[in-house]
């Protein structure tokens, strides 16, 4: 399950636990709306089970794709967030206690 913030200068999607895999969820909101432009990806990626060549795949993707913002945490677990902020460098922000996000600035 996924919630897409539909915008004029695109999406936000927010995750719940990404189950079915972040890059699906990425897609599936790409294709109901038509809109490859990702303001935000904010969630847990459910990649603590993943293998660093699985998430290194993940990160490269992600990090070629139109994504300006990855906020992740939970279950996309250290070594996931690692990963990624080695590839995805400052599009990243770790999801941690006490963070506040504001969504629809103009
Ligand atoms: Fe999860």
């Amino acid at each position: 399950m996924f919630l897409i913030l539909l915008e004029s200068d695109g999406l936000t999607i927010i995750t719940g636990c990404s189950h079915r895999g972040i890059l699906n969820i990425v897609k599936t909101a790409i294709d109901i709306t038509g809109i490859n432009t990702i303001k935000g990806l904010i969630g847990g990626f459910h990649l603590f089970r993943n293998s660093e060549d699985e998430i290194t795949e993940i990160a490269e993707k992600i990090n070629s794709s139109n994504v300006e913002h990855i906020i992740t945490g939970h279950c996309t677990g250290l070594n996931g967030l690692f990963l990624l902020k080695n590839i995805c460098k400052s599009k990243i922000t770790p999801i941690k206690a006490g963070l506040t996000l504001t969504l629809n600035q103009p």
